[in-house]
């Protein structure tokens, strides 16, 4: 991959499309991170990152749930809302979950909601050939579809599991298919999720459009990881494939137990956490009589 011609992610005035993500495969590696509310959303903008995605993944990391399946359009729209308030500069994606676009009406009704009431720009769907009527009525409509292959999480039940996708031959030859088949319903990416690089390397050339992996080699047009494994924030698992860049989760706890000490130690509020009554003031309240209810 070419690395010199200008990268506009460095150029913060450069609000990002899915028309520019879609341009920028062999120019420059595109960075992208899930984010799930306003600050997240803020913190992975003024980060630089091109694409934002509120994954479904909401609904481990944020909302506690065993697996994706769980969150609700509602949910998602409500999150995908909050976080467009953060989100100047990245292209911002709303993740359809669980059913959502199981057929292209409701596809069609579920998207459009997160265009106007989540303020969201595209929509990522979960699935290849079966899902190209869908990714086609979308992108008609004028709604930008991020694709997603390999290890998709909301057919966890069918894979019997957090698998990996994608080891054999025949497999790669499917998930190639798969994605040249998005790519021509209109799709202008496409995350491949937990698949063998030797796989990632012969999608990433088939296609013209951008490939966007999660444990799938560092062959990929872009990467995309979690908000909460990156930050390490989500300590339930960690998939082989995450770089924790670091430990919020064990400062943060670090922090609220000096709270909780400082509290039991009357070490917090101190004089300057501490409103004080202006001078002229505290004669006069001191000549305020209180009613003790509590006196017979
Ligand atoms: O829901 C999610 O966070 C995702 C990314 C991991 C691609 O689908």
């Amino acid at each position: 991959m070419s690395t010199n011609k200008k990268n506009p992610t460095t150029d913060k005035a450069v609000v990002m499309t899915a028309p520019s993500i879609q341009a920028a495969k062999n120019t420059h590696k595109i960075c992208c991170m899930t984010a799930y509310d306003y600050s997240s959303g803020m913190i992975a903008d003024e980060s630089g990152m091109d694409l934002i995605l509120v994954g479904d993944s909401l609904a481990m990391v944020v909302l506690g749930h065993e697996n994706t399946l769980s969150v609700t359009m509602d949910e998602m729209v409500h999150h995908t809302r909050a976080t467009s308030r953060g989100v100047k500069r990245a292209l911002l994606v709303a993740d359809m979950p669980f059913m959502s676009a199981c057929t292209v009406n409701r596809a069609l009704k579920n998207a459009g909601r997160f265009i106007s009431e989540g303020h969201a720009k595209a929509v990522k769907l979960e699935g290849g050939i079966p899902v190209v009527p869908q990714i086609k009525a979308l992108t008609d409509a004028g709604i930008p579809v991020m694709a997603h292959i390999g290890l998709t999480p909301q057919h966890v039940a069918k894979f019997g599991g957090f698998k990996a996708q994608g080891k054999s031959a025949e497999a790669t030859k499917a998930l190639i298919d798969d994605a040249l088949a998005v790519e021509e319903a209109g799709a202008f990416c496409v995350v491949l999720e937990a698949i063998p690089v030797e796989a990632s390397e012969l999608i990433t050339n088939a296609v013209s459009i951008p490939t966007i992996g999660i444990g799938a080699g560092n062959v990929t047009d872009g990467q995309i990881l979690v908000y909460h494994d990156v930050l390490g924030l989500f300590d339930r698992f960690t998939p082989k494939f995450v770089r924790k860049y670091a430990e919020l989760g064990k400062a943060s706890l670090a922090a609220l137990e000096s709270y909780c000490d400082d509290v039991r130690r009357e070490r917090f509020p101190g004089n300057k956490n501490t409103l004080y009554m202006p001078e002229d003031q505290i004669a006069q309240v001191k000549k305020i009589k209180i009613k003790n209810r509590n006196k017979k």
